[in-house]
């Protein structure tokens, strides 16, 4: 089979074009299908539209606010609490239980018992379906690991899944008969789609991989930037102590502080599309129908003419041209721009002063509950990155709280 031309993209402009053209279609999780078979960020035109608009009605700015000050602090401080209270925690496995409790809310994955087994459970779930939503880059055999992971979306199915739709669909049943007010309905997607199952025709499978995928985007991806954060903070102290400082007292530079680590770390290095037809983007960069397009995001968020000269250090208080975002293109654009960009970094401010509507974020709020608890790096025990990974991430990462 003839192999596709393959065109990459590094600057900041083509990269945004590229975002922005409906020619251009998901070819990132081609391998992934066992997990990523019809959840959104994989459906195109009118089936990504429908969905879409369906998922949005949950990602609203007051339902953010809601999260950000009501729901999730209990949430944060269940998972610190108990290592502050030891005084140590290992942040890449705090980082990950805090993130997987997080989006399981979000995506409407309820858990019965809240005991720590049942995380564990959960958590190894998760990680099967990373495996599976990964599978191009596994070099393994990909037959058993697909039939692993089919495997334990079934058990996921019946241990989690089904239980939290019963709950949901009696929940749904007593608003439509007008016993509770909408109000009091879950705020989660898997809530939203099963009140609109019908409209959409969306079988068992469907909501079983959508719900899969908002547990998978929302935890990883959270989980890695509030360890980024942190470490980028712990190295301040040294290279610019005013400014370690300044983050633990001031949230919204704390906020810079994760948005720059966004940027400079972007979750995927790449985005991946396929060309469904002969395009030319606005700097003259010709690709043709079946061409494999690569955004690097990774460079695109260091091109020095949008980032300056200095476009490779972390600086939380740098200048970004209008239009800008702090993040670069960490979230993507266009029709799959992330969903969950708010919740996660929060608002950034037109004039660099928070509104009273200003909203922080749930990577910028956990980070901030470690800093307040006056956690750091342990000075006797140095972190490790995992020799591995390709992505730069932390093995284990010591933190001791010193308040
Ligand atoms: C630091 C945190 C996060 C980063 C860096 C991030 C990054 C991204 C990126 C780059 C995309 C676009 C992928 C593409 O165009 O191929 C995306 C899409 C998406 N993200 Fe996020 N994400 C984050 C947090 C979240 C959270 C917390 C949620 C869930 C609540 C979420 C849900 C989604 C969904 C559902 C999509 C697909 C949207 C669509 O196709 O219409 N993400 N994310």
């Amino acid at each position: 089979m003839k192999q596709p031309r393959v065109v990459t993209l590094s600057n900041y402009e083509d990269a945004r074009d590229a975002f922005r053209q409906k020619q251009l279609r998901q070819a990132l999780y081609d391998e992934g299908e066992v997990v990523m078979a019809d959840v959104l960020v994989n459906l195109h035109g009118d089936d990504h539209r429908a969905r879409r608009r369906l998922e949005n009605r949950l990602f609203l700015r007051s339902t953010h606010a809601s999260y950000e000050r009501e729901l999730f602090p209990p949430i944060v401080d269940d998972a610190i609490a108990p290592h502050i209270a030891t005084g140590r925690a290992e942040l890449v496995s705090l980082s990950h239980q805090m993130m997987m409790n997080l989006a399981a809310f979000t995506a409407g994955v309820d858990r019965p018992s809240g005991s720590a087994e049942e995380s564990f459970r959960l958590y190894a779930y998760l990680m099967r379906f990373i495996e599976g939503a990964t599978l191009a880059h596994y070099s393994g055999d990909r037959d058993a690991k697909r039939a692993a992971v089919a495997g334990a979306l079934d058990d996921f199915d019946a241990e989690f899944l089904r239980p939290s739709i019963a709950r949901r669909r009696a929940e749904i049943a007593r608003f439509e008969a007008g016993d509770i007010d909408e109000a009091e309905l879950p705020r989660d997607v898997l809530t939203v789609l099963l009140r609109n199952q019908d409209d959409l025709n969306l079988a068992h499978e469907v909501v079983l991989h959508e719900t899969c995928f908002y547990l998978l985007a929302g935890a990883h991806t959270s989980a890695t930037a509030f360890v980024r954060t942190l470490d980028a903070i712990f190295d301040m102290a040294t290279s610019a102590p005013a400014d370690a400082e300044r983050a633990r007292d001031d949230v919204y530079f704390l906020q810079r502080c994760v948005h720059e680590t966004i940027r400079l770390h972007p979750s995927s290095p790449v985005a991946i599309r396929w060309a469904l037809d002969d395009i030319e983007l606005k700097g003259g960069q010709r690709i043709e129908l079946g061409d494999k397009v690569i955004i690097d995001l990774m460079a695109a968020n260091r091109d020095p003419a949008i980032f300056g000269a200095r476009a490779e250090t972390f600086d939380p208080s740098r200048k970004l041209p209008e239009g800008v975002g702090p993040w670069g293109l960490s979230f993507g654009l266009g029709m799959h721009a992330c969903i969950g960009q708010e919740l996660a970094a929060g608002t950034a401010s037109i004039n660099g002063i928070p509104g009273e509507d200003h909203l922080y974020g749930l990577v910028p709020v956990a980070v901030r509950a470690v800093l307040e608890a006056g956690g750091c790096r342990d000075p006797e025990d140095q972190p490790e990155l995992d020799p591995e990974s390709e992505r730069g991430y932390w093995l284990r990462y010591p933190l001791v709280f010193a308040r």
